[in-house]
């Protein structure tokens, strides 16, 4: 018999799963991705070699890194009816709800359960990985009312997706800091959108339905939609000198107000992802220009954390909190930041949907009934 003690809201401290993934410990601010830390992948690697890294638990040699890129570039265009499809969304549509159809829409066309095809599993994790950004920037054009932009072949995976989806070769800083970008977001042990692809994947359905369910998970801003969110609350902002005026009215109508893009389950320090963002942001700006909003963060930063106590707390900037001032100085749009989340976190959720392929146990958890018993049941006249 389960008893109230054992229920855990958020399944907060409940281990899901066993996994060799990656590793957070929230207090030393440690994140290795397969043992490695990630400042060291960060600058060292690419999003790519991160991605096999990830999903096949080694670093690739020269010839399977060279293959596995290969096979990314050849599968970046989509399938024509997949564009067609997508030119019916709604251009006021959400990209991420524009991600998910068109993930999941992939199934159509590949749907084959082979789950136990190691050839079946790599094509998939080829598929997903190459088209998704395409995918993206598709739709961020046709919203536009433009033709999308085919993959420029001779482009790497980074600075083709800024290609398609500004028109324009990125700059190798752009292209560089970018695909740090990707590599910061790919993996974080048990978050929401990765506990749902394994829930998913447990099933056996197949990994686009995976995919899907995870970009529906990462959309919510209190995880990967945050990172939007950020950038609308500096623009509300809107001046240094608000800052403290804004902090003072959000606790005034309710002092539990969540600030975007502070707090976190695991991290009890500033996420090292933070750190790096942040450090990126600033050489962006040295090169294009300081950002406005980058002064309201700052403030806005030292104002909850020293002033307000947050950091006594343990309440700090996470992932989400700098990364859409890097990736407004790289052009992209605010409400393509937590699409951009998803084209990273995928090799993520595709390492775990392996990982879980290994474990073949459905997730059926139990629950604590808190509803009546043996009721009868009311006619309609008697009904108030
Ligand atoms: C991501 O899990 C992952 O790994 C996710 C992620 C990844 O890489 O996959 O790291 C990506 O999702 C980052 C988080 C992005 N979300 C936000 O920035 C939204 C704002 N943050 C909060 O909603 C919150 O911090 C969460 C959702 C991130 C974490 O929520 P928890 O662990 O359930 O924490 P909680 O709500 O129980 O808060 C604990 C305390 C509470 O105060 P008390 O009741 O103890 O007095 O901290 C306070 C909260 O009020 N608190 C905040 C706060 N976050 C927590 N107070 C003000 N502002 C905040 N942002």
């Amino acid at each position: 018999m389960t008893t109230a003690c054992e229920y855990k809201p958020g399944l907060e401290g409940i281990p899901a799963a066993q996994s060799s993934v990656s590793y957070i410990d929230g207090k030393k601010g440690i994140l290795e991705y397969r043992g490695i830390p990630i400042e060291e992948l960060a600058v060292k690697s690419t999003f790519l070699e991160v991605a096999y890294l990830l999903i096949w638990g080694k670093l690739p040699t020269k010839e399977e890194l060279a293959a596995f890129e290969t096979e990314i570039r050849y599968h970046r265009r989509i399938k024509y009816r997949i564009r067609d499809m997508m030119k019916c969304f709604p251009e006021t549509g959400h990209p991420m709800d524009a991600l998910q159809t068109s993930a999941a829409a992939l199934g159509l066309f590949y749907s084959r359960r082979a789950l136990d095809d190691q050839a079946y599993i790599r094509a998939a994790v080829v598929r997903l990985l190459a088209k998704i950004p395409t995918m993206v920037a598709a739709f961020h054009m046709m919203r536009r009312g433009n033709d999308p932009i085919q993959p420029n072949d001779n482009l790497d995976y980074s600075a083709n997706f800024l290609y398609m989806l500004t028109e324009r070769i990125p700059d190798p800083q752009e292209a560089e800091i970018f695909d740090r970008c990707l590599i910061l977001h790919a993996e974080h042990t048990m978050n929401a959108s990765t506990f749902s692809a394994r829930v998913t994947a447990s099933t056996l359905t197949d990994p686009y339905a995976v995919i899907a369910s995870a970009v529906g998970t990462l959309a919510g801003p209190l995880h990967g939609g945050a990172n939007e969110e950020v950038l609308e609350m500096l623009e509300e902002i809107g001046s240094v000198d608000n800052v403290r005026p804004y902090v003072e009215k959000c606790l005034k109508q309710n002092p539990k107000h969540k600030f975007m893009g502070f707090g976190h389950r695991v991290w009890k320090v500033k996420d090292p992802r933070a750190i790096m963002l942040q450090n990126w942001a600033e050489e962006l700006f040295e090169k294009k220009g300081r950002d406005e909003y980058y002064d309201v963060a700052i403030k806005l930063e030292k104002v909850l954390v020293e002033e307000k106590g947050f950091g006594e707390r343990g309440i700090y900037p996470n992932v989400d909190y700098y990364s859409g001032l890097v990736y407004r100085k790289l052009g992209i749009p605010n409400d393509l930041f937590t699409p951009i989340f998803g084209i990273s976190r995928v090799a993520g959720w595709l390492a775990h949907w392996k990982e879980q392929l290994e474990v073949n146990r459905i997730y059926r958890p139990t629950q604590i009934y808190t509803g009546d018993h043996a009721l009868s049941y009311i006619p309609m006249e008697e009904r108030v």
